[in-house]
Protein backbone atom coordinates (compact mmCIF):
# COMPACT_ATOMS: atom_id res chain seq x y z
CA UNK A 1 0.00 0.00 0.00
CA UNK A 2 1.62 3.46 -0.75
CA UNK A 3 0.72 7.24 0.05
CA UNK A 4 1.64 10.12 -0.98
CA UNK A 5 3.21 11.07 2.09
CA UNK A 6 3.34 10.08 6.14
CA UNK A 7 0.55 12.43 6.37
CA UNK A 8 -2.24 10.82 4.99
CA UNK A 9 -5.09 10.77 6.76
CA UNK A 10 -3.34 12.73 9.76
CA UNK A 11 -4.05 16.36 9.02
CA UNK A 12 -2.41 18.69 11.94
CA UNK A 13 -1.88 16.23 13.90
CA UNK A 14 -0.50 15.84 17.29
CA UNK A 15 3.36 14.76 17.63
CA UNK A 16 4.36 12.65 20.23
CA UNK A 17 8.25 11.67 20.65
CA UNK A 18 10.03 8.95 22.28
CA UNK A 19 13.79 6.89 21.97
CA UNK A 20 11.34 4.02 21.99
CA UNK A 21 7.85 2.14 23.06
CA UNK A 22 7.99 4.55 25.84
CA UNK A 23 5.81 7.64 25.27
CA UNK A 24 2.86 4.37 23.94
CA UNK A 25 1.02 4.58 26.99
CA UNK A 26 0.74 8.20 26.41
CA UNK A 27 -0.11 8.04 22.98
CA UNK A 28 -2.93 5.38 24.11
CA UNK A 29 -4.43 7.39 26.85
CA UNK A 30 -4.49 10.42 24.41
CA UNK A 31 -6.24 8.42 21.50
CA UNK A 32 -8.80 6.83 23.95
CA UNK A 33 -10.19 9.77 24.50
CA UNK A 34 -9.33 11.90 21.63
CA UNK A 35 -9.87 9.46 19.05
CA UNK A 36 -10.92 12.09 16.29
CA UNK A 37 -7.34 14.12 16.68
CA UNK A 38 -4.83 12.51 14.00
CA UNK A 39 -1.25 11.54 15.67
CA UNK A 40 1.84 10.91 14.83
CA UNK A 41 4.17 8.88 17.40
CA UNK A 42 7.82 9.13 16.51
CA UNK A 43 10.37 6.26 18.01
CA UNK A 44 13.73 7.61 17.85
CA UNK A 45 14.85 3.79 17.08
CA UNK A 46 17.89 4.74 15.82
CA UNK A 47 19.30 7.12 18.81
CA UNK A 48 17.82 4.61 21.45
CA UNK A 49 18.59 5.20 24.44
CA UNK A 50 18.70 8.89 25.24
CA UNK A 51 19.23 8.14 28.84
CA UNK A 52 23.39 7.91 28.55
CA UNK A 53 23.79 11.00 26.15
CA UNK A 54 24.64 14.70 27.33
CA UNK A 55 21.82 17.06 26.94
CA UNK A 56 23.27 18.72 24.27
CA UNK A 57 23.33 15.54 22.45
CA UNK A 58 19.62 15.06 22.75
CA UNK A 59 18.54 18.78 22.20
CA UNK A 60 20.57 18.44 18.74
CA UNK A 61 19.02 14.95 17.87
CA UNK A 62 15.41 16.74 18.61
CA UNK A 63 15.70 19.72 17.29
CA UNK A 64 17.02 18.10 13.46
CA UNK A 65 14.48 15.48 13.89
CA UNK A 66 11.73 18.09 14.72
CA UNK A 67 13.39 20.06 11.76
CA UNK A 68 12.56 17.72 9.67
CA UNK A 69 9.11 16.45 10.48
CA UNK A 70 7.73 20.52 10.66
CA UNK A 71 8.86 20.76 7.21
CA UNK A 72 6.26 17.78 6.49
CA UNK A 73 3.44 18.36 9.03
CA UNK A 74 1.98 21.13 10.60
CA UNK A 75 0.85 19.99 14.23
CA UNK A 76 -1.56 21.23 16.34
CA UNK A 77 0.92 20.73 19.53
CA UNK A 78 4.21 18.55 19.80
CA UNK A 79 4.59 15.97 22.92
CA UNK A 80 7.59 15.03 24.34
CA UNK A 81 6.39 11.77 25.74
CA UNK A 82 9.70 11.46 27.10
CA UNK A 83 11.49 12.17 30.61
CA UNK A 84 14.87 12.29 29.45
CA UNK A 85 14.06 14.38 26.36
CA UNK A 86 12.26 16.89 28.45
CA UNK A 87 14.54 17.71 31.03
CA UNK A 88 17.62 17.73 28.69
CA UNK A 89 15.75 19.32 25.15
CA UNK A 90 12.09 20.92 25.93
CA UNK A 91 13.54 24.40 26.77
CA UNK A 92 15.74 24.28 23.35
CA UNK A 93 12.98 23.02 21.61
CA UNK A 94 10.35 25.97 22.53
CA UNK A 95 12.80 28.63 22.05
CA UNK A 96 14.00 26.84 18.55
CA UNK A 97 10.20 26.25 17.54
CA UNK A 98 8.37 28.95 18.87
CA UNK A 99 5.41 28.50 17.16
CA UNK A 100 4.50 24.68 17.90
CA UNK A 101 2.85 24.27 21.44
CA UNK A 102 5.64 21.77 23.49
CA UNK A 103 4.21 19.62 26.25
CA UNK A 104 6.52 17.98 28.25
CA UNK A 105 6.79 15.19 30.78
CA UNK A 106 8.02 15.26 34.07
CA UNK A 107 8.39 12.70 36.39
CA UNK A 108 5.37 12.86 39.74
CA UNK A 109 7.54 14.32 42.39
CA UNK A 110 5.00 16.67 43.46
CA UNK A 111 1.72 14.05 43.83
CA UNK A 112 4.56 11.65 45.43
CA UNK A 113 5.84 14.23 47.79
CA UNK A 114 2.64 15.97 48.90
CA UNK A 115 1.42 12.09 49.27
CA UNK A 116 4.90 11.00 51.40
CA UNK A 117 3.74 10.46 55.13
CA UNK A 118 7.60 8.97 55.72
CA UNK A 119 8.68 12.12 53.71
CA UNK A 120 10.92 9.40 51.65
CA UNK A 121 10.08 9.47 48.67
CA UNK A 122 11.81 7.41 45.32
CA UNK A 123 12.39 9.08 41.71
CA UNK A 124 13.11 6.33 38.87
CA UNK A 125 14.48 7.04 35.66
CA UNK A 126 17.34 7.42 33.67
CA UNK A 127 20.80 8.33 34.23
CA UNK A 128 20.28 11.78 32.64
CA UNK A 129 16.82 12.44 34.11
CA UNK A 130 18.26 11.28 37.87
CA UNK A 131 21.34 13.74 37.08
CA UNK A 132 19.34 16.58 35.86
CA UNK A 133 18.99 19.63 38.20
CA UNK A 134 15.23 19.95 37.31
CA UNK A 135 14.91 16.87 40.18
CA UNK A 136 16.11 18.42 42.67
CA UNK A 137 14.01 21.60 42.01
CA UNK A 138 11.09 20.07 41.49
CA UNK A 139 11.89 17.89 45.07
CA UNK A 140 13.12 21.56 46.64
CA UNK A 141 8.97 23.16 45.45
CA UNK A 142 7.01 19.92 46.71
CA UNK A 143 8.57 18.25 49.46
CA UNK A 144 11.47 21.31 50.40
CA UNK A 145 11.38 19.01 54.01
CA UNK A 146 11.17 15.19 52.17
CA UNK A 147 14.37 13.17 51.22
CA UNK A 148 14.54 12.15 47.32
CA UNK A 149 16.00 9.42 46.67
CA UNK A 150 16.91 9.09 43.13
CA UNK A 151 17.99 6.02 41.31
CA UNK A 152 18.60 5.38 37.71
CA UNK A 153 17.17 2.35 36.16
CA UNK A 154 18.77 2.60 32.58
CA UNK A 155 18.23 -1.86 33.01
CA UNK A 156 14.58 -1.80 32.80
CA UNK A 157 14.21 0.71 29.87
CA UNK A 158 16.46 -1.66 27.72
CA UNK A 159 14.36 -4.55 28.94
CA UNK A 160 11.45 -2.76 28.01
CA UNK A 161 12.31 -1.47 24.37
CA UNK A 162 13.88 -5.20 23.75
CA UNK A 163 9.79 -6.34 24.46
CA UNK A 164 9.84 -6.81 28.13
CA UNK A 165 6.23 -5.73 28.60
CA UNK A 166 5.31 -9.10 26.71
CA UNK A 167 7.84 -11.16 28.94
CA UNK A 168 6.58 -13.77 31.95
CA UNK A 169 5.70 -12.24 35.19
CA UNK A 170 8.47 -13.51 37.17
CA UNK A 171 11.09 -11.71 34.46
CA UNK A 172 9.73 -8.39 34.55
CA UNK A 173 9.67 -8.99 38.81
CA UNK A 174 13.72 -10.11 38.40
CA UNK A 175 13.84 -6.65 37.07
CA UNK A 176 11.98 -4.18 38.88
CA UNK A 177 12.12 -5.91 42.39
CA UNK A 178 15.74 -4.83 43.36
CA UNK A 179 14.87 -0.83 43.03
CA UNK A 180 11.61 -1.37 44.81
CA UNK A 181 13.56 -3.47 48.03
CA UNK A 182 16.64 -0.36 47.50
CA UNK A 183 13.61 2.18 47.97
CA UNK A 184 11.87 0.36 50.93
CA UNK A 185 15.03 -0.38 52.48
CA UNK A 186 15.63 3.45 52.15
CA UNK A 187 12.16 4.16 53.91
CA UNK A 188 10.44 5.76 50.80
CA UNK A 189 6.73 5.02 51.03
CA UNK A 190 5.83 6.80 47.42
CA UNK A 191 7.92 6.72 44.03
CA UNK A 192 7.65 8.71 41.38
CA UNK A 193 8.09 6.62 38.02
CA UNK A 194 10.13 9.51 35.80
CA UNK A 195 11.05 7.13 32.35
CA UNK A 196 8.37 6.39 30.57
CA UNK A 197 9.62 3.14 29.46
CA UNK A 198 8.32 1.64 33.03
CA UNK A 199 4.89 2.36 32.32
CA UNK A 200 4.94 -0.80 30.32
CA UNK A 201 5.65 -2.35 33.26
CA UNK A 202 3.18 -0.55 35.42
CA UNK A 203 1.56 -3.68 36.81
CA UNK A 204 4.45 -5.14 38.13
CA UNK A 205 5.39 -1.95 39.63
CA UNK A 206 2.18 -1.28 41.68
CA UNK A 207 2.36 -5.42 43.17
CA UNK A 208 5.59 -5.08 44.27
CA UNK A 209 5.33 -1.67 45.66
CA UNK A 210 2.36 -3.04 47.71
CA UNK A 211 1.07 -2.48 50.28
CA UNK A 212 3.88 0.28 51.85
CA UNK A 213 5.07 2.71 48.42
CA UNK A 214 2.23 4.25 46.37
CA UNK A 215 3.38 4.69 42.86
CA UNK A 216 2.40 7.73 40.71
CA UNK A 217 3.07 8.47 37.11
CA UNK A 218 2.31 11.17 35.02
CA UNK A 219 -0.41 9.68 31.90
CA UNK A 220 -3.01 11.20 33.41
CA UNK A 221 -1.34 14.98 33.65
CA UNK A 222 0.25 15.05 30.08
CA UNK A 223 -2.68 13.67 28.46
CA UNK A 224 -4.33 16.26 29.98
CA UNK A 225 -1.89 19.44 29.43
CA UNK A 226 -2.54 18.30 26.07
CA UNK A 227 -6.28 18.23 25.78
CA UNK A 228 -5.90 22.11 27.67
CA UNK A 229 -4.01 23.15 24.96
CA UNK A 230 -6.15 21.60 22.16
CA UNK A 231 -8.75 23.55 23.49
CA UNK A 232 -7.12 26.78 23.80
CA UNK A 233 -5.47 26.16 20.04
CA UNK A 234 -7.42 28.57 17.89
CA UNK A 235 -6.96 27.30 14.48
CA UNK A 236 -7.25 23.48 14.97
CA UNK A 237 -7.57 22.98 11.34
CA UNK A 238 -9.98 20.14 9.94
CA UNK A 239 -9.59 17.35 11.87
CA UNK A 240 -8.96 13.43 11.11
CA UNK A 241 -8.46 10.33 12.90
CA UNK A 242 -5.79 8.87 11.12
CA UNK A 243 -2.92 6.98 13.76
CA UNK A 244 0.97 6.40 12.40
CA UNK A 245 4.21 4.88 13.98
CA UNK A 246 7.17 6.63 12.57
CA UNK A 247 10.18 4.76 13.17
CA UNK A 248 13.42 6.83 12.64
CA UNK A 249 16.26 4.60 11.19
CA UNK A 250 17.21 2.82 8.17
CA UNK A 251 17.27 -0.28 9.33
CA UNK A 252 14.45 -2.90 8.45
CA UNK A 253 10.90 -2.66 10.83
CA UNK A 254 11.91 -5.25 13.25
CA UNK A 255 8.67 -8.21 14.34
CA UNK A 256 8.61 -6.38 17.85
CA UNK A 257 7.55 -3.43 16.25
CA UNK A 258 4.97 -4.97 14.07
CA UNK A 259 3.38 -6.65 16.83
CA UNK A 260 3.41 -2.99 18.75
CA UNK A 261 1.57 -1.12 16.15
CA UNK A 262 -1.04 -4.04 15.69
CA UNK A 263 -1.71 -4.22 19.57
CA UNK A 264 -2.05 -0.40 19.53
CA UNK A 265 -3.71 -0.13 15.74
CA UNK A 266 -1.26 1.50 13.96
CA UNK A 267 0.10 2.53 10.33
CA UNK A 268 3.67 1.90 10.61
CA UNK A 269 6.08 4.33 8.23
CA UNK A 270 9.77 4.49 8.75
CA UNK A 271 10.97 7.88 8.24
CA UNK A 272 13.52 7.98 5.23
CA UNK A 273 11.03 5.93 3.20
CA UNK A 274 7.65 7.54 4.11
CA UNK A 275 5.83 6.97 1.33
CA UNK A 276 5.55 3.41 2.09
CA UNK A 277 3.32 2.00 4.69
CA UNK A 278 4.45 -1.16 6.32
CA UNK A 279 1.56 -3.57 7.42
CA UNK A 280 1.54 -4.01 10.80
CA UNK A 281 -0.86 -6.97 11.35
CA UNK A 282 -0.61 -10.32 9.20
N1 LIG B 1 11.51 6.89 27.71
C1 LIG B 1 12.57 7.74 28.10
C2 LIG B 1 12.25 8.54 29.36
O1 LIG B 1 11.11 8.76 29.70
C3 LIG B 1 13.98 7.23 28.21
C4 LIG B 1 14.49 6.05 27.51
C5 LIG B 1 15.91 6.18 26.98
O2 LIG B 1 16.90 6.12 27.73
O3 LIG B 1 16.00 6.37 25.77
O4 LIG B 1 13.13 9.02 30.01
Amino acid sequence: MFHTDFLDGVDNPILFFDSGIGGLPYFKRFRERNSGVGAIYIADRDHFPYGHKTREEIAGILIRLAAGLLQRVKPQAAVLACNTASVSALDALRETFPSIPWVGTVPAIKPAALASETRCVGVLGTDRTIEDSYIMELAKKYGPDAKIVGLAAPDIVRFVEEGGERAPEAEKERMVSPYIERLRTAGADTLALGCTHFLLLLDTFRRLAAPDIAVFDSVEGVVRRIEDVLESASNCGQRTAGAVLLLTGSAPVEPLWRKRACAFGLDIRRLDSPHVSEKACE
